[in-house]
């Protein structure tokens, strides 16, 4: 490796970063599982770690989607929910994330018989925690799972309304073919309601006009994945127009087969086009890694420059809900990191 490619690579790393697409659920390392299912009496279909990692070789988002829902079987008390955030929060505490909004997927939980008591608070201790010992500042967003009901969705949100205070936002996740942003419109209605704000994953397999969908029947602020678009000019006109982010997973879209290989990845089209795009990690226990493994697999074989990583780095803060004194923060942190790698903008 050369000593620029070496140089952008040490940059990558340190570069401070706001990590906006992560399912907290999707953290949980196979070590953690067995762990957690041994303290909790939980009998697993797998005989061991080697063996539930060799079962991590997906063909769509349906066939990781099931072996991810059995994962988070072993999550049953508070401490369970702090555990597997903590984790996590060490992990990006060595990536230089200083900012992450966390998905996670309460429907899962309670659909074992869960108290969402247990999940908000274990997941919002670990939040608090972060901010303190690791200088994190980390917030909470609420996902719908999309192959449910609408009822089941409105059930959620009103469980989870004692609970506003904990969390920022609302998300929507799990199949996404054939369960079309419409279909939860009136449960995102109630959700801005309450002063939420909203995101959803739309085009990572399903079509463009999920992406106008999600926009226009449920009013989101973000769109998760959203690598479709390009697919459909007049989306991508308004995207870049209206600066709506797009919180693209590289490694998740090559796991998931979305593209063929990461060479493949529209990560640098959907930046010349002027679209706010991100670098996320999506479910980095399952994807094959955590933010930083994203950016570095995905520098490498796309080639992106210095100032490619610097404007990924700055779209992150962006487009996320921190306050703007934060904002105005990171970006100050990431001005002094180009300075000290000689990195220009
Ligand atoms: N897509 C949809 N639902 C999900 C994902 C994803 O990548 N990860 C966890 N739930
Ligand atoms: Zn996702």
């Amino acid at each position: 490796m050369n000593d620029h490619r070496q140089n952008l690579h040490a940059f990558a790393r340190a570069m401070p970063k706001a990590e906006l697409h992560i399912h907290i659920e999707g953290s949980l390392e196979p070590e953690l599982i067995f762990t957690l299912a041994r303290r909790n009496g939980v009998d697993l279909p797998y005989a061991s770690v080697e063996a539930l990692r060799a079962a991590y070789a997906f063909t769509n988002l349906q066939s990781f989607l099931d072996i991810y829902y059995a994962g988070a079987s072993v999550l049953l008390y508070e401490q369970d929910f702090f555990d597997m955030a903590w984790a996590y929060f060490e992990r990006a505490r060595a990536d230089n994330v200083v900012h992450a909004e966390l998905f996670f997927d309460p429907q899962t939980h309670t659909d074992r018989g869960v108290p969402i008591r247990f999940v908000i608070d274990g997941l919002h201790r670990a939040c608090v925690k972060a901010q303190a010992e690791l200088g994190i500042r980390a917030e909470l967003i609420l996902c719908f799972l999309r192959h449910l009901s609408e009822e089941a969705a409105l059930a959620t949100l009103e469980q989870a309304r004692p609970h506003r205070h904990q969390f920022i936002g609302v998300g929507l996740d799990s199949s996404e073919v054939g369960h079309p942003p419409e279909k939860f419109a009136r449960v995102f209605a109630a959700a801005r309601a309450l002063g939420l704000h909203a995101v959803a994953h739309a085009g990572e397999e399903g079509p463009p006009q999920y992406i106008w969908d999600a926009l226009d029947q449920l009013a989101v602020e973000r769109i998760d994945h959203g690598v479709q678009a390009l697919r459909d000019a007049e989306l991508v006109a308004r995207l870049a127009r209206e600066r709506i982010p797009l919180t693209v997973c590289p490694l998740s879209n090559v796991k998931l087969c979305v593209f063929a290989q990461l060479r493949q990845h529209n990560l640098r089209e959907l930046l010349q086009r002027g679209l706010v795009a991100t670098v996320n990690s999506d479910d980095p226990a399952y994807f094959g890694g955590y933010i930083n493994q994203n950016f570095i697999e995905t520098l490498d074989a796309l080639d992106l420059t210095g100032a490619e990583l610097v404007t990924l780095a700055r779209n992150s803060f962006d487009a996320s809900f921190a306050s703007e004194a934060d904002k105005a923060r990171y970006h100050a942190q990431l001005d002094a990191c180009c300075r000290e790698f000689g990195i220009s903008r």
